[in-house]
C-alpha cells in the first residue's frame, strides 16, 4: 500500500517538476494530493538522518547554504524541542518503532528545561513540541509530569501588572517587559496544564496574555507587531516594534502566522468570540497579501520583493493555524476557505521547489530565521519541518474524518 502511495506522490511531484512555474503549481488538482504519501517519504528520510545521530543532547537546527547536513544546538537553544517533535510526528505517520525509540531519547534530553528557572517564553516551544507530542502519543505519566512542571515554570514569567508573560529579557530591547507575538504559541501548554493538572490559575493567566496581546500587539491594519514593550511596574504599553522583521510597522511573515495559530488556539480553549475574530482578521490579511504560489516572502514589506527570500516555515505554520481555524469557524463558507488555503500551502511546500528531496537532510528548503541579523536566510530550519509534518498530519486526519462521514452517510 505504501509503495502505491509513494508512487502516486512521485507522479504528482513529477507533474509539478515538469511545470515549475508558480501558477501551474497552484493549479494542480487538489484531489490528487495525498498527505500520507508525503508523510511516508518524510518518515523514511527522517529515519535515514536518525541513523547517523548518536548524541541525544545535540539537536538539528539549520543547514548552511549548499551543505547537506544539519548544524546542531544544545538543549538550551529555543529550537531544541522541534527535532524530537519531528520524530514524534514521523512515528505517528509511520508507526516505526525505531523512530519512536529515538524520539524518546531526544525527548528525555529536554527534561531539565522544565525544572530550570525560565529566562524566556521559549520553554513552551522546547517542552510542548517534544514532551507534548510524546504524552499525546504514548499516555506515559512521566511525560505528563514534565509538561505540568514546564507550565508552572513558564508561568513564573507572568507579570500581573502587564497581564502578559515576559517573553524576552530586557537585554533584547531597552524596555523591561517585552512580550512577543511568538509567545501566543506557548499559551497552549498553559491551557492544557490548567485542564490536566492542579494549577487551575494557569487558564486565567493564558487568557489574560491573549487579551493583552490582542489589545496591544495586533494592529489596526490587521498585521501584528513582533514585540510589544511594556513598563514592568505600571503595566503601561510603551511601544510596538520589531526584532526580526523589516521595520516596526512592516508585516513579518512568521510573526503573522504565530498570531493566526495562537489566536485560533486561544479561541478553541476559551470560546471567546474576540479571539476567533482576531484569528480570522489576521488570516484574511495574510491570505490577501500572499504571492501567487502561497509561500510568503520573509517580510511582506521588504522592498526587494520579488527578489527577497521566502519563508517556508511561515507557510507551514499558517497551514497548521488555518486548519485549526477551519474547525472552529461557524459557517461552511469559512470552513472551506481556510481549509482550501491551508491545503494550497501544504501542496506548494510539497512541490519540488520547497521539498528538499536529496538536496540535504531537511524536509523543507527556503526558510528565513533572522534576516536583519543576517542569520538563517533562505535555508532549511528545523521548525519549518516540524510544522510541515504537523500540517500534513492534520490534513490527513481531516481527510480521514471526511471519508468516514461520507461512508456513514452513504449507508
Ligand atoms: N523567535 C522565534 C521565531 O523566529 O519565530
Amino acid at each position: 500500500m505504501k509503495v502505491i502511495k509513494s508512487c502516486l506522490l512521485l507522479v504528482v511531484l513529477a507533474v509539478i517538476s515538469c511545470n515549475t512555474n508558480k501558477k501551474e503549481v497552484s493549479e494542480l488538482k487538489t484531489e490528487q494530493f495525498s498527505p500520507q504519501a508525503v508523510l511516508d517519504l518524510n518518515a523514511i528520510k527522517t529515519k535515514k538522518t536518525l541513523k547517523g545521530l548518536s548524541d541525544f543532547g545535540r539537536f538539528p537546527r539549520n543547514i548552511d547554504k549548499d551543505k547537506k547536513n544539519w548544524n546542531f544546538v544544545g538543549v538550551k537553544d529555543w529550537c531544541s524541542g522541534f527535532w524530537p517533535g519531528v520524530l514524534w510526528y514521523a512515528y505517528e505517520a509511520s508507526g516505526d518503532e525505531y523512530i519512536k525509540s529515538q524520539a524518546e531519547k531526544f525527548t528525555n534530553s529536554i527534561k531539565s528545561i522544565a525544572y530550570t528557572p525560565a529566562e524566556n517564553h521559549d520553554i513552551g516551544f522546547m517542552v510542548n513540541c517534544s514532551y507534548g507530542n510524546a504524552y499525546r502519543l504514548t499516555g506515559n505519566q512521566e511525560y505528563k509530569e514534565v509538561l505540568l512542571a514546564a507550565a508552572d515554570t513558564l508561568a513564573t514569567l507572568f507579570n500581573p501588572k502587564v497581564g502578559t508573560i515576559l517573553s524576552w529579557p530586557s537585554q533584547v530591547h531597552k524596555f523591561k517587559h517585552n512580550t512577543i507575538i511568538d509567545n501566543m504559541m506557548n499559551l497552549e501548554l498553559l491551557f492544557w496544564a490548567a485542564k490536566n493538572g492542579d494549577n487551575k490559575g494557569l487558564y486565567d493567566l493564558a487568557r489574560s496574555h491573549a487579551n493583552q496581546t490582542m489589545k496591544y500587539i495586533v494592529r489596526k491594519d490587521n498585521a501584528v507587531y513582533h514585540v510589544g514593550s511594556f513598563d514592568e511596574d505600571s503595566g503601561k504599553f510603551l511601544k510596538g516594534c520589531t526584532h526580526q522583521g523589516y521595520t516596526d510597522e512592516s508585516m513579518w511573515a512568521r510573526g503573522q502566522t504565530w498570531g493566526i495559530y495562537g489566536f485560533s488556539v486561544a479561541y478553541r480553549e476559551t470560546g471567546e468570540q474576540e479571539f476567533l475574530d482576531t484569528a480570522i482578521k489576521l488570516s484574511d490579511h495574510y491570505i490577501n497579501r500572499l504571492p501567487e504560489d502561497g509561500i510568503p516572502y520573509w517580510d511582506f514589506d521588504d522592498p526587494k520583493i520579488p527578489n527577497a527570500p521566502r519563508d517556508a516555515s511561515a507557510a507551514a505554520i499558517a497551514a497548521c493555524g488555518m486548519l485549526e481555524l477551519s474547525k472552529l469557524v461557524n459557517t461552511e463558507e469559512l470552513r472551506l476557505k481556510y481549509e482550501a488555503a491551508a491545503k494550497g500551502y501544504i501542496e506548494a511546500l510539497s512541490s519540488d521547489k520547497y521539498l528538499s528531496g536529496d538536496v540535504n537532510q531537511a524536509l523543507l528548503l527556503h526558510s528565513t530565521g533572522h534576516y536583519p541579523k543576517n542569520s538563517e536566510i533562505d535555508v532549511p530550519i528545523i521548525y519549518a519541518d516540524y510544522y510541515y509534518m504537523e500540517a500534513l498530519l492534520r490534513l490527513k486526519k481531516m481527510q480521514q474524518s471526511k471519508q468516514k462521514l461520507n461512508a456513514m452517510s452513504a449507508k
